[in-house]
């Protein structure tokens, strides 16, 4: 047969139809799908049925397509949800244990490789090194990271490399599965998994590090800073952003001051429950999902988990604390109130706030003064003719028993002074090169705040941190201050980036950004290639308010030798809380950011904040009386209770809203309620210091057994004993409480509420809040005063609220209110109370401290006493005593008022009653 020769058109077209085919058959197979799975060249996904609430989202940045979840090699399928991913991660993603596991002094590592898997975002690393620790008994360490190449680990000062061996009684197990890998922790008590990363692929690229939890139980709680409104989670698909940022608490999901990447689970109304923390301080995403699972997703560093046990939600919190720096012990007078705003104007009108708020009686220990004291907004200046007097301004306070407190932020002006002077604080900073530079590391990074072009101070430099501690000392020899307030510290910058704005980089421009507020790295601070000691912005930026708060506390130690002064600091990082307290910031005079305050205090209780609050009558916005009286009534129970008002809104101290009003005396009712109950305030924040106990304590964490505590946010506890259950909403003169599953007596009429394990409607007309004692408690108290000052010199005594079989018991740590040191130097003295058989145990168990105003125990009051008492013995050392009491007995509340009782503070009594 002869061959036909074919013709140039038809080889054309041949091998346009070859093509075409090809291409077709390309494209099929890169679209094919089903539960078998999607075929890319090398790479065959396999999908199988998987719960949708199990899904981890392959496609977090962007709006999920079918083409490109077929580019990534993942499972598509849509569903009318769009919050739940659509693109999906297959099962055969992520890495592969290589070899076999080795053992190590503290507990074993394995090599892992990655799994053939298209690249999400480029640059993944093919090799990386799993180690992992048995650290203690309850708590576990595993960490991932590039064993070819150092990458970037936080410079903890507390979370130190381990250099222990193996625990023994372990509490847990761990299990490392496989291919693909992943590493599953259970309780060894009950088997119950706590933690399990099978759900979801291990992702380790350069710039994109993610791994999933699966979680045993939708109770979780933490990770921060951001408004969640519910204390909580909910675990409906939501990505929670955390990247410091200078922005105010809002309805919008975005990342706020600061970052805390730890989560407390409860696992079942035993009370058993574990906590996870990754150490990280790259912008990052923790998503929440309803399998119930948690993913961290992070730019950077490495992967660095601890896992932590407890038989409580307490003691979670506990070993947490213990771990990353305990909470650092306020003074006796922080307890007190504050009032503060942005731009009094001038001293004289600070001043005639201050009068006016002394004139109506309102227990009050400190003003603080913000940015306009200074002169034209530079740090450790005062203006001159405004606040020409500031510097007698503390001695006019301290005259009256109050405390000055001064603003302080991070960014130093680069212009002169108003009489064309150099301005000292920058010339110095400069003479020492202590600013963060731009890329170069030579450059100075150019910014603007307040006061216009400013500089950032690095305070990793420990060259920064003296020229800083030194700048404090001598504008505290100019103007004598109390306490610092720093902010601003995210770093802000009022350009983004820098006056010249950003390189084009991957620092700056990273292939994934989380979903942090704008999308884009260096909105509202500095570029994210500018360099510090501690490395580049992109990795420490979170970090930058932790090290102002390291560096102001050595400036407290320094200006205030053997003082704890104050400190509150609005951005923090894990750890923060061992130097700093910690505020909410910029909330908004409305019935919401009211709400959303009591989760916010109870999620930086457990991060280690135990002396919180939120700038009571609200910051921005005009407040109203209801409002505003709402809020101070809530507000005289948190821990750090400061009205503050930000600049170009009406007065909101109490006094401006008229002397004897509803809002004035009901304030000071509550007010005079804070600092009768000081004395158990103050042995709670010694509890948070040398333990890690919370402060204002969620309902879930004493009445875990009780399933309705679990997600209770609009009350919460002082401690085990205190229910606080304000009114958050408005026109509202009757709330739904929770009463848990314990005897209650109501704060005011001492008398015993009949609800118990229910919720109830509790009537609260204007000037009421509910407050209630709970039984089986001691509660040492002082009689109030205007100042802490004063109230420390007042007879002290104790309420004793009886419990179902008539027993009570308590403590009380009492030191000079400011001293550094006095737990370690065990300069205190500290009690503890017990009741029953109508016979008060007082025993001095620590005697270190005594109160140079001969303090003695005056009063005792017993709630829940059924019968009329007749007479009262008290006996020192099993020899009776003479104490001319008298006794009252309320046979209606069922309440005894014994005075007179002048037992001295340091010594031990048994105090009995007669009926
Ligand atoms: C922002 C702070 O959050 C706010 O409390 C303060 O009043 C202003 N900065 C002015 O300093």
């Amino acid at each position: 047969m002869a061959k036909r020769k074919f013709s140039g058109l038809e080889v054309t077209l041949i091998i346009f139809v070859c093509l075409v085919t090809i291409i077709a058959c390309v494209f099929i197979g890169l679209f094919a799908s089903g539960q078998s799975g999607i075929k890319t060249k090398e790479f065959t996904a396999q999908c199988p049925s998987v719960l949708v609430a199990e899904r981890i989202d392959c496609i977090p940045d962007q709006i999920a397509t079918k083409n490109l979840c077929t580019l990534r090699g993942c499972c598509w399928s849509p569903q009318s949800d769009p919050s739940v991913p659509w693109c999906y991660f297959p099962s055969n993603y992520g890495y592969k244990v290589d070899g076999s596991t080795r053992s190590t002094e503290a507990g074993f590592e394995n090599t892992l490789t990655r799994l053939s898997s298209p690249s999400l975002f480029g640059k993944d690393i093919e090799t990386v090194l799993l180690t992992a620790e048995y650290q203690t008994s309850n708590r576990f360490h595993f960490k991932i990271t590039d064993p070819n190449n150092q990458r970037f680990e936080v410079p903890h000062e507390h979370v130190k490399p381990f250099t222990g061996s193996k625990a023994s009684n372990l509490n847990y197990k761990v299990e490392v599965k496989s291919d693909p890998f992943g590493i599953v922790v259970s309780r060894a008590s009950n088997n119950r998994v706590l933690f399990d990363t099978t759900i979801g692929p291990l992702q380790y690229s350069d710039q994109f590090l993610q791994l999933s939890i699966r979680v045993p139980s939708t109770n979780i709680y933490g990770v921060g800073e951001h408004v969640h409104k519910q204390y909580r989670h909910d675990v409906n698909w939501k990505t929670w952003p955390m990247f410091s940022r200078d922005i105010g608490p809002s309805e919008a999901m975005h990342n706020l001051y600061g970052v805390q990447t730890f989560f407390l689970c409860l696992e079942d109304s035993s009370g058993a429950s574990f906590g996870v923390f990754l150490m990280n301080s790259n912008a990052m995403e923790f998503v929440v999902q309803p399998a119930p699972a948690v993913t961290y997703r992070t730019i950077g560093g490495i992967l660095d988990f601890y896992i932590f046990l407890g038989n409580t939600p307490e003691e979670v919190v506990q070993e947490y604390l213990q771990f990353v720096g305990l909470p650092c012990f306020p003074s006796y007078w922080n307890l007190g109130f504050q009032l503060s705003r942005w731009n009094y104007g001038s001293l004289d009108e600070v001043k005639s706030v201050v009068e006016r708020n002394r004139a109506i009686g309102l227990p009050y220990d400190a003003q603080v003064t913000d940015i306009d004291y200074m002169e034209e907004k530079k740090d450790f200046t005062y203006d001159k003719e405004k606040f020409q007097d500031l510097p007698n301004f503390a001695a006019y306070m301290h005259a009256y028993g109050q405390k000055y407190i001064i603003i302080l932020d991070p960014a130093i002006s680069t212009q002169s002074l108003v009489d064309g002077s150099p301005y000292g604080s920058y010339v110095r900073g400069e003479s020492k090169k202590v600013w963060v530079t731009e890329a170069d590391r030579e450059t100075t990074l150019i910014g603007e705040v307040w006061p216009g072009e400013a500089v950032f101070p690095d305070f990793s430099n420990p060259d920064c941190e003296s020229w800083w501690v030194e700048e404090c000392k001598l504008f505290h020899d100019a103007v004598p201050y109390d306490g610092i307030w720093i902010d601003m510290n995210e770093v802000s910058n009022f350009v983004q980036g820098s006056s010249k704005g950003c390189l084009a980089n991957d620092l700056n421009y990273p292939p994934f950004t989380p979903n942090i507020l704008d999308k884009l790295m260096y909105s509202k601070t500095i570029c994210m290639d500018a360099v510090h000691k501690w490395g580049q912005h992109y990795d420490v930026h979170s970090l930058y308010g932790h090290s102002m708060s390291m560096a102001t506390r050595k400036a407290i130690e320094t200006v205030f030798p053997g003082k704890r002064s104050f400190l509150i600091s609005r951005s923090t990082f894990v750890g923060s809380g061992n130097y700093t307290a910690h505020w909410l910031g910029d909330n908004a005079a409305t019935w919401e950011h009211l709400r959303w305050a009591i989760p916010g205090m109870l999620e930086f209780n457990l991060f280690g904040f135990p002396y919180i609050g939120a700038d009571i009558c609200g910051f921005s916005d005009n407040t109203t009386e209801e409002l505003c009286r709402r809020w101070m009534q809530v507000g005289a129970f948190y821990p750090f209770s400061r009205n503050h008002n930000a600049e170009g809104f009406m007065s909101q101290d109490p006094a401006a809203f008229g002397n004897n009003s509803l809002l004035v005396n009901s304030s000071k009712h509550y007010l005079n309620i804070r600092y009768t109950l000081l004395p158990y305030l103050y042995t709670l924040f010694y509890k948070a210091h040398t333990r890690g106990d919370t402060v204002v304590r969620p309902l879930l964490h004493e009445f875990y057994s009780d399933e309705n505590t679990w997600g209770i946010d609009r009350q919460f506890l002082w401690g085990p004993g205190l229910l606080i259950s304000p009114v958050l909403d408005p026109g509202v003169d009757t709330i739904q409480a929770y009463i848990p599953d314990a005897v209650w007596y109501d704060y005011d009429t001492g008398a015993k509420i009949s609800a118990r394990k229910q919720w109830t409607d509790m009537f609260l007309p204007g000037d009421k809040m509910g407050l209630h004692l709970r039984g089986g408690y001691v509660y040492p108290i002082q009689q109030p005063a205007q100042t802490t000052n004063a109230s420390r010199l007042n007879p002290m005594g104790l309420i004793i609220a009886m419990d179902d079989s008539n027993t009570a018991s308590g403590d009380l740590f009492w030191d000079d209110g400011e001293s550094t040191g006095t737990v370690e130097r065990e300069a205190y003295t500290y009690y503890e109370f017990t009741v029953s058989s109508n016979t008060l145990q007082i025993t001095a168990k620590t005697i270190g401290y005594s109160d140079p105003n001969n303090l003695k125990f005056d009063e005792i009051k017993i709630l829940g006493v059924q019968q009329r008492i007749t007479a009262v013995a008290v006996t020192q050392n099993n020899v009776e005593e003479n104490h001319p009491v008298n006794i009252i007995y309320d046979s209606v509340q069922k309440v005894a008022h014994i005075t007179g009782l002048q037992l001295e503070l340091g010594k031990s009594y048994t105090v009995q009653w007669t009926q």
